[in-house]
């Protein structure tokens, strides 16, 4: 029995994956050194910071590299670099046929935390929900996965100190801040909320006092975006003479009872006190009836948000949703090593070249969204697509299928697919389907795995998201299978 002044081990966060945890957080305590690789995007960035950090308080050697994808090339760079183990985070499950020739050939021992639809074969040291029935793309995230191994990476509760440092906490539960970035970063909060064990990380962090989850108005922007902006960039709810009409939304907002500007500058809605905020959102809840805006759409306007309580109000990085934009915002532009650095604290000049950059990514979806609504998709008999060649960059053309999905120009009663030039002989292919889809059978992992190893590439992902690599030579083959495959899915 512990004593009533030393720390309890709390229980394993998601106890499905507690074997498989400590099986990994095991092999990792072992190895002398750790070559940790993880994906470029917000979850990939969260996935390295939560587990870089569990690794250094465990007094674990590492190295953290980042890869745009993982595949033949990439995982033969990483063996190169000679490490007994790699640790791979949001990424790993998807590339375990590559992995395994290398581990087959001694060049490393893998060991996985990642949400993605495992490739054959299976390997030892494997931490991912989908092995234990929980739904990986919206359950529980590569950040969440890296979380749950930074758990049983934590020294247990009743051993003494060996070099008799007192600094280095022994609880890991304040690195759940990083795992609801991820993990909203991923979109698994689409339906207004975080569920199953998302939402036993988001309960660590509240216990730990690191995040507050509150019912609010579900719109982007609530740290922030001036007023009249937060509304108007509302596209996914659709309000006519609101979204998308700068005059409409000022207009809206002046014929509130509240005060709008101070000292001269549009307030936000973090400015907003309780009753402020309640005569918005029921403003806004009437106009929408009133304009004939679905139920459905219109309860999409409430969710729970998810504020980071040690950073400062009005900050990108307050907000889980605005701090994972602003980390796409650089690892998607080739600057994983700023996001990491804000990740794991640096509010100075990470922080500052980390905004810089987010403006540019700002403009690049806004001029990619705008691009699609423009030339519109071409429809296939069971799939939509569009070629955005080289305007849109590969690295973020999913992003930009995604939003699109929300809008007019995108019918949702398809998947969507889109191709972005990758370099002078592939095709980056990003797929988004919906909930409903998923519902009626659409598993676009699936689809993007066969019809681009059918055509020479090779790819996977999540059921409602997923991406592929291909020849470029090769997109109406491509689409001709992928199309089939959706075809009989929904069958
Ligand atoms: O590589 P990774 O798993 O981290 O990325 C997940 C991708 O799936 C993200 O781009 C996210 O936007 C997308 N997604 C989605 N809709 C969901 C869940 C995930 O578009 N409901
Ligand atoms: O790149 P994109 O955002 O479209 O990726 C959607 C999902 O598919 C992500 O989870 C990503 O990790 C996965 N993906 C994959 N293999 C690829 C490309 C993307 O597993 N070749
Ligand atoms: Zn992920």
């Amino acid at each position: 029995m512990a004593a009533a002044d030393t720390p309890v081990p709390t229980d394993p966060p998601v106890p499905e994956l507690a074997d498989r945890a400590r099986a990994c957080a095991d092999r990792l305590r072992d190895a002398d050194r750790v070559l940790l690789a993880s994906h470029i995007d917000a979850d990939g960035l969260t996935s390295a910071a939560i587990a870089s950090t569990a690794l250094a308080r465990a007094g674990i050697d590492h190295e953290v590299v980042f890869e745009k994808q993982l595949d033949a090339a990439s995982v033969a760079g990483i063996a190169a670099r000679e490490y007994e183990v790699v640790l791979f985070t949001d990424f790993g499950s998807g590339q375990l046929d590559v992995i395994a020739e290398h581990e087959a050939a001694g060049a490393f021992t893998p060991v996985i935390a990642d949400h993605h639809q495992p490739a054959e074969p299976d390997t030892e040291f494997h931490l991912n929900p989908l092995l234990e029935g929980l739904n990986g793309a919206s359950e529980l995230s590569g950040a969440g996965a890296s979380y749950v191994l930074a758990r049983a990476l934590e020294a247990p509760a009743d051993a003494s100190s060996t070099d008799g440092s007192t600094d280095v906490p022994t609880d890991n539960r304040d690195l759940a801040a990083l795992a609801v970035v991820g993990a909203v970063g991923d979109m698994q909060d689409t339906d207004g909320g975080l569920v199953g064990a998302n939402e036993a990380i988001v309960a660590d962090g509240v216990a730990a006092g690191v995040v507050e989850p509150r019912t609010d108005l579900d719109l982007y922007g609530r740290q922030t975006r001036p007023l009249p902006k937060l509304l108007e960039y509302a596209s996914d709810v659709r309000i006519p003479g609101i979204s998308n009409d700068a005059a409409g939304a000022v207009s809206f907002l002046s014929g509130l009872d509240l005060e709008l500007k101070s000292e001269g500058e549009w307030r936000r809605w973090v400015d907003l006190d309780d009753d402020e905020r309640r005569t918005l959102v029921s403003a806004l809840i009437k106009r929408a009836v009133a304009s004939g805006v679905p139920a459905a759409r219109i309860d999409g306007l409430v969710g729970t948000s998810y504020t980071l309580v040690d950073e400062e109000p009005g900050t990108e990085l307050r907000d889980v949703s605005e701090f994972s934009t602003l980390l796409n915002a650089t690892a998607r532009y080739e600057r994983a090593d700023v996001g990491l650095a804000v990740c794991l604290g640096d509010r100075d000049a990470a922080l500052a070249e980390a905004r810089s950059l987010l403006r540019n990514h700002r403009r690049n979806l806004s001029e990619g969204l705008q691009w699609v609504k423009t030339e519109g998709v071409t429809h296939a008999d069971h799939l939509q697509w569009f070629d955005a060649g080289s305007r849109i960059r590969e690295t973020i053309v999913g992003i930009v299928a995604g939003m699109a999905i929300g809008s007019p120009a995108v019918d949702r009663s398809k998947p969507v697919v889109a191709f972005a030039e990758k370099n002078a002989t592939e095709l980056k292919v990003s797929a988004r389907g919906s909930h409903g889809l998923v519902r009626q059978g659409l598993d676009l992992s699936a689809v993007l795995r066969e019809a681009s190893q059918s055509v020479g590439g090779d790819g996977g992902g999540h059921d409602v998201a997923a991406g592929a690599t291909i020849p470029s030579d090769r997109r109406d083959a491509f689409l001709a299978a992928a199309d089939a495959l959706v075809g009989e899915q929904l069958s």
